[in-house]
């Protein structure tokens, strides 16, 4: 036999005696998967330094939205706190006592982010972390809402309890009876579903667009849409842990609230460039026959169609939506293909020409 040969043998037993270890180190059970009991250093560091790598080699490269927009920093909050803070914890909030047992433990975020940048931090909230617990993000093509979430959580470094309650907003106010509790509170043991949390008891959102105005909308729509949230039909990470946990009669009951309710007046928006503002109005009120969009006034505008009513609505929201259907993330048989025929100017004219129009008051329902 050559030395070549014997080399060669000599390697492949050590592989095939390798193998027959690492079975017998499976099948035999020798490695604890008890999440009580701490992984050994050597592995602990191993998995560390591999997820800091994956993450740094999946991250994508788009430069992220403007993450001081108040409108993001406010979305990310609310949906902050009862859905990451159980397990993070929060500025004034322990993580809930069982995420101690949990292996890894969901770290304090506040020290340990600063290692990743903005678009790292974006790709594990959108698509979670194996093996840990961390989920992903619940709802698919909602980039703009996870942004919002990496907005917030950027700044938890050095926040104190007092700035976390002061962007959290005040609790709704004190409730009375029925509905209107359930508006304030969500149903017992599911605050995360209390509307007045982000909408406000009046229905008029948040003043820097990051929770649309509902009041006054038809109650067959808000209905409509609560169903769509909670079933994922109109994906939205943020909307549908509030409408998963209402049942049928409650989401009944809420949209009554809400359709019943005069819109209050809309916070002033910012002068409107002249020459967009008369290309918006033209669309909405005669459309373009040359590439088959129809007036948008036709039906927004229209008493007695089955649209929503978009005027007072906030700018920032209503070119969310449209981007949304143009990507075909929300469906729509009519407006997916309108959203499809309009161009970014286009749709920014058409948000800011809606949101400068006194809100309609709500229509006797039909
Ligand atoms: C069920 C518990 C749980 C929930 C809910 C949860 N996480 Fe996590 N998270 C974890 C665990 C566990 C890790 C893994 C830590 C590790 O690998 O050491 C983690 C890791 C992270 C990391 C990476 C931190 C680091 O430096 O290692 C970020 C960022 C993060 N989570 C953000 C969030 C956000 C934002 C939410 C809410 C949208 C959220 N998490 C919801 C358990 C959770
Ligand atoms: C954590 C904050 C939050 C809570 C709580 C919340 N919402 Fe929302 N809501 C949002 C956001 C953000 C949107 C925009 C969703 C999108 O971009 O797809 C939204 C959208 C909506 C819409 C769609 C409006 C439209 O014009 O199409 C309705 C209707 C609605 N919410 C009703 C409710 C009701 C009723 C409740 C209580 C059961 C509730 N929301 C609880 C944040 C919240
Ligand atoms: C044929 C009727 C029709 C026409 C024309 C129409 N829409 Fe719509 N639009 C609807 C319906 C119906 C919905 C509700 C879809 C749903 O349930 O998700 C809607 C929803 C919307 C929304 C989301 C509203 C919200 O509160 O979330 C926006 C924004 C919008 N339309 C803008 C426009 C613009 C801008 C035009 C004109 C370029 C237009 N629409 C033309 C029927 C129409």
């Amino acid at each position: 036999m050559s030395r070549r040969r014997r080399f060669v043998l000599g390697i492949a037993g050590l592989v095939v005696a390798a193998i027959v270890a690492a079975a017998g180190f499976v099948w035999g059970g020798f490695y604890s998967v008890a999440a009580s009991a701490p992984h050994n250093r050597v592995v602990e560091w191993l998995l560390d330094i591999g997820m800091q790598r994956s993450v740094v080699a999946h991250a994508p490269e788009t430069p992220p939205p403007a993450l001081d927009d108040p409108a993001l920093i406010v979305a990310g909050l609310r949906h902050f706190e009862p859905n990451c803070a159980p397990c993070h914890g929060a500025p004034g909030i322990l993580p809930e006592p069982q995420t101690r047992a949990m292996l890894p433990v969901p770290p304090d975020l506040a020290t340990k982010i600063d290692r990743f940048n903005d678009n790292e931090l974006f790709w594990i909230i959108e698509n979670g972390l194996k093996y840990t617990g961390m989920p992903g993000w619940p709802a698919a093509g909602r980039d703009d809402e996870v942004w919002a979430v990496v907005a917030f959580v950027r700044l938890l470094p050095g926040m104190t309890a007092e700035a976390f309650d002061a962007l959290a907003g005040s609790p709704a106010p004190a409730a009375g009876a029925g509905v209107a509790t359930l508006v304030a509170e969500g149903p017992p043991d599911a605050d995360i579903a209390a509307c007045a949390r982000c909408h406000g008891m009046d229905g008029g959102g948040h003043p820097s667009g990051a929770f649309p105005r509902i009041a006054g909308l038809p109650a067959a729509y808000i209905e409509a849409e609560l169903e769509a949230f909670a079933t994922g039909r109109r994906p939205s990470g943020i909307m549908a842990p509030a409408a998963v946990a209402l049942s049928a009669a409650e989401r009944a009951a809420v949209a009554a609230y809400y359709g019943a309710i005069i819109p209050p007046p809309v916070p002033a928006a910012p002068p409107a460039d002249d020459a967009a503002s008369a290309m918006a109005g033209a669309l909405v009120a005669t459309g373009d026959n040359r590439r088959a969009i129809p007036p948008c006034a036709s039906c927004h505008l229209q008493p007695g169609v089955d649209a929503p009513p978009l005027t007072g609505q906030f700018a920032n929201y209503l070119e969310a939506q449209l981007r949304l259907f143009r990507a075909g993330t929300r469906r729509d048989q009519v407006m997916t293909t309108i959203a499809s025929l309009l161009t970014d100017a286009e749709i920014a004219a058409l948000a800011q020409w809606f949101a400068a129009s006194p809100p309609a008051v709500p229509a006797p329902m039909r």
